[in-house]
């Protein structure tokens, strides 16, 4: 069974062809980093430009490499929200066009839905179900009670930024680019991270959210700062990590007390983070439940990740029809529709 995948939710344009909902056939991604680069930040219509230039050929592209044709493709799964709404209608449109001139059947994916998915890609296991999945993206930072395929819920939640967000945001404070994470994560590496206490965001009693805005207003703050001005940008940068860090495990302790999980899985851009990951590692050996880390080219944004989840609404037979719409605010609870 084979599932073509069509990811255009942010500024990767994203095509993917997964077998039986887990073997990757093809992965194929091309990054917009350069047109956005200069601007600090993505422009959402240079975004969906690039994704009408390049979209066609991606599709073509994953396709040959999968090794296959158009024709013998089972079904097309499209990326339906939450996202930039320009982005996602040029990925929505070219899924409906196929889906129509080949007969086959398309299906709506949550792209949060795909990140849960992910570190099942290119497996012989299947999840072990419930799971407790820490989702941290550029846009994203929440805890999900994942019951099943088709039973999942939002148990905790960022406030303000996510935490991918924070690690840009503080990475350009650094003067490290666009998109910084990935450079804060190295230089980091060679930091000290008790240098500087930044603040950890305490939750509320009872409440599983979390906050990143403060630890991004302290960093700037202390780099603006005389203190600052003299420190090395490697223990900043640890600090700044070993807080986001804390702040996740925390709420991840929290939320294992919620109910009886069997595993964690770790997803979306920020599960490339070294010190995260090797602190989930760390987190699931204590706690005696298997940790599913991604990949890096499944933490990011792949489609891949979206014909898997898409795989999984061919199981609960939730097909889409072609009146099927982009939804920015998609909302993330799926019971069955
Ligand atoms: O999931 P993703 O590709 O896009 C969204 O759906 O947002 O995540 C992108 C985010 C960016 O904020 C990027 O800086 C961050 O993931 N990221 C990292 C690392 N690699 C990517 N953050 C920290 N450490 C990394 N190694
Ligand atoms: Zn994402």
């Amino acid at each position: 069974m084979l599932l073509l995948g069509i990811e255009t939710s942010c500024d990767d344009t994203a095509t993917a062809v997964v077998e039986d909902g887990r073997r990757v056939r093809s992965n194929v991604s091309t990054n917009q980093d350069a047109f956005h680069a200069k601007y600090g930040g993505i422009v959402p219509e240079i975004a969906s430009r690039q994704h009408v230039a390049l979209l066609s050929a991606a599709i073509e592209d994953a396709v040959e490499r999968a090794g296959t044709t158009l024709e013998a493709i089972d079904g097309i799964a499209v990326t339906r929200g939450p996202g930039l709404v320009g982005s996602l209608v040029v990925g929505v449109a070219a899924a409906k066009a196929l889906a129509f001139a080949l007969d086959k059947p398309l299906y709506g994916v949550n792209h949060l839905h795909g990140h849960i998915f992910a570190p099942f890609l290119d497996r012989d296991e299947d999840p072990p179900y419930p799971f407790l999945a820490l989702l941290v993206s550029g846009g994203h930072s929440q805890l999900v009670d994942v019951q099943s395929s088709t039973a999942m819920r939002i148990i905790g939640r960022t406030m303000d930024d996510a935490a991918g967000e924070a690690y840009d945001k503080t990475a350009r404070l650094l003067g490290l680019g666009f998109p910084g994470g990935p450079a804060l994560d190295k230089l980091a590496q060679a930091g000290d991270a008790r240098a500087v206490r930044f603040p950890r965001h305490k939750a509320e009693p009872g409440s599983l959210d979390m906050s990143f805005s403060g630890l991004k207003t302290a960093v700037r703050y202390f780099v603006e700062s005389d203190e600052g001005a003299s420190a090395a940008k490697e223990d900043v940068a640890a600090s700044f990590q070993s807080a986001v860090v804390e702040v996740l495990m925390q709420r991840l302790d929290a939320a294992f007390e919620t109910s009886a999980y069997t595993s964690v899985v770790l997803s979306g851009g920020v599960a490339a983070n070294s010190a995260l990951q090797a602190a989930v590692r760390e987190w699931g050996a204590r706690n005696r439940v298997p940790a599913f880390i991604p990949p890096p080219k499944y933490c990011t944004d792949n489609a891949a990740m979206i014909a898997a989840a898409a795989a999984h609404q061919r199981d609960a037979a939730l097909a889409d029809a072609l009146t099927l719409t982009a939804d920015p605010n998609l909302p993330f609870e799926l019971a069955v529709r």
